[in-house]
């Protein structure tokens, strides 16, 4: 397996097979009882998902499981080569009602979600965190294009040459959006301080209530250390040609705050500045440690 070739669709990075397929995955029909789990990459988002699936089946780990990862919520848009699995079709044979996940920008959402008023969690981690997780990820998976040195993807990320484009206009986007449609919109750093508070937040977002038992099994479950040892959450069923993570493993730190590890001051001082005008006019901010 080779690392993939990408094209951009309307200035956002794709892998070129997502490009080939990008008809398809924009009339993708969604119903009005879809849940939809929505991010950029490397936010939270499978910590998201587990906790979302805990919650549908009300604490129950054993419906928890399925064949593999990419199983559990069809992934709208990610199509690999056949035999591999492609999101849309996955989406099509589950029944309903139906969790599904994104990673696209909120302009390129296949309208459809809008139309239907589907539910829709949002997860957004700070620029900082999010971009030292995207670079160990893009270094293990062979799905991605290869990141270069720390140097070139901190340029890379800035500059929004990266699968799914720059995070600025992602984060940016679906703040945005919630203001007009059914969005829950989370912080990984909140999930983080106070999980039990964020899962509540899911909860009322979703209309369910749960006895506090059940609560308190979600949060165990959904902690960093019991996902990583969680085959339904550390994507070890993907066989190695896809993810090699005994270069970095999918379920890597997991905490805010990791990337003062890898800025040098001046690349962080360059980062600020950067970020300040990208973001400017907009009222999302965001905690880069706890
Ligand atoms: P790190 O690489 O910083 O450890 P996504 O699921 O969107 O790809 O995000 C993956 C990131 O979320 C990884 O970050 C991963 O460790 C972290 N993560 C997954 N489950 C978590 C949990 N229960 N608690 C905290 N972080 C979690």
């Amino acid at each position: 397996y080779i690392q993939p070739e990408t094209r951009e669709v309307n200035g956002v990075l794709m892998t070129k097979i997502m490009s080939d397929n990008w008809d398809k995955i924009w009339n993708f029909q969604a119903k009005p009882d879809d849940l939809l789990i929505a991010s950029y990459a490397k936010s939270g988002t499978t910590w998201t998902q587990e906790i979302v699936d805990m919650i549908q089946n009300d604490g129950d780990v054993q419906k928890c499981q399925r064949a593999n990862t990419f199983d559990r919520h069809p992934f709208i848009e990610w199509t690999l080569p056949p035999p591999l699995n492609s999101g849309l079709d996955l989406a099509s044979k589950m029944p309903s009602p139906r969790t599904l996940k994104t990673h696209l920008p909120a302009q390129l959402l296949p309208p459809s979600f809008w139309k239907e008023n589907s539910k829709i969690i949002y997860v957004a981690r700070n620029p900082k965190d999010c971009l030292v997780s995207y670079y160990h990820f893009s270094r293990m998976t062979k799905m991605m294009p290869d990141p270069g040195s720390w140097e070139e993807y901190i340029e890379s990320f800035k500059t929004g040459k990266v699968l799914w484009g720059s995070w600025y206009n992602h984060v940016k986007g679906w703040w945005d959006a919630k203001d007009k449609h059914r969005i829950l919109y989370l912080f990984y750093e909140d999930m983080k301080e106070d999980p039990k508070r964020e899962i509540q937040k899911i909860l009322k977002f979703l209309e369910k209530e749960m006895p506090e038992e059940v609560l308190n099994k979600i949060l165990y479950h959904t902690s960093f250390d019991v996902m990583k040892q969680n085959p339904m959450a550390n994507y070890t069923t993907l066989p190695t040609i896809l993810m090699d993570q005994s270069i970095s493993p999918f379920m890597r730190k997991g905490m805010p705050g990791d990337w003062k590890n890898y800025f040098t001051v001046a690349q962080n001082e360059e980062f600020d500045k950067d970020y300040q005008k990208k973001m400017a006019g907009s009222t999302l901010t965001f905690r880069t440690e706890i």
